[in-house]
């Protein structure tokens, strides 16, 4: 299995970095968050009773924004990194219906410390550090931790299914940081495809073989709920 210790999200520098700057080079990630929350407030007949987990929270913006709409019952935010989950303990305050638990994907797959099911499973822009088998284990792992009717939505990037559509969407990607108003940061951000195709932690898959795991698996409504280029929302409900 890999190791999350090893990728580049256990240094505390790249995470920070991440956290200052994601906001203008990630494209309409306000929009596939209020996308994810629309689903939330759409299919979830109890919301206030929820109990909802977000794998690999960051600095948890995701779970801040959805109880700005739909305060869930119960809140547990994982992440690997420490000084991400303290930057979201500090968003999100200390309270009782609210878990942090460090842990990497890696971490649950081996010795799961979590006990409860959940009634919606969210996770952005993490999970593409897994190889294929690694995403099939913890998709079989997030159905497990469903409750019946509970759904799971992830926002990540994913492969395209030819180069030359990958070239286009890199393309429009650049693009789009291209026109972001913060000129003096834009210019050093507008290498952020390459980087991000130059990296190894990253490795995604497509989104075909993605939405197929997922079938296998057992989920149901499994669709592609958005999509931009390389960055897309699936996902699917037990
Ligand atoms: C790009 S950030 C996204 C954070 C947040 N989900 C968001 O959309 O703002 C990726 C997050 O996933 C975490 N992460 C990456 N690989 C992980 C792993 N194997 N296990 C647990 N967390 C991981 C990182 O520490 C980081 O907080």
């Amino acid at each position: 299995m890999t190791q999350f210790e090893k990728s580049r999200w256990a240094d505390d520098d790249f995470a920070r970095n991440f956290r200052d700057e994601a906001e203008i080079y990630l494209p309409f990630r306000r929009q596939f968050m209020a996308m994810a929350i629309s689903f939330y407030g759409h299919f979830l007949t109890q919301a206030s009773a929820a109990r909802v987990l977000d794998l690999g929270c960051g600095d948890g913006l995701f779970m801040a924004e959805l109880s700005r709409s739909f305060p869930p019952a119960q809140a547990t935010l994982v992440d690997g990194s420490a000084a991400m989950l303290a930057a979201a303990e500090k968003r999100l305050g200390t309270r009782e219906n609210i878990h942090y638990l460090l842990a990497s994907f890696q971490e649950l797959l081996s010795h799961d410390p979590i006990t409860t099911d959940f009634d919606f499973i969210h996770s952005s822009l993490a999970i593409h550090h897994l190889p294929l088998a690694e995403k099939k284990r913890l998709y079989a792992y997030i159905y497990r931790h469903l409750a019946p009717g509970g759904c799971f939505v992830h926002h990540d990037v994913v492969l395209p299914p030819s180069d030359k559509l990958e070239k286009w969407y890199l393309s429009v990607w650049r693009q789009w940081i291209r026109e972001h108003p913060d000129a003096a940061r834009r210019e050093k951000l507008l290498t952020i495809p390459d980087q991000y195709k130059g990296n190894p932690d990253n490795v995604p898959d497509t989104l075909a073989a993605q939405l197929a795991a997922l079938q296998e698996i057992g989920f149901h409504d499994v669709d592609c709920y958005g999509k931009w280029g390389i960055f897309a929302l699936f996902g699917g409900s037990r």
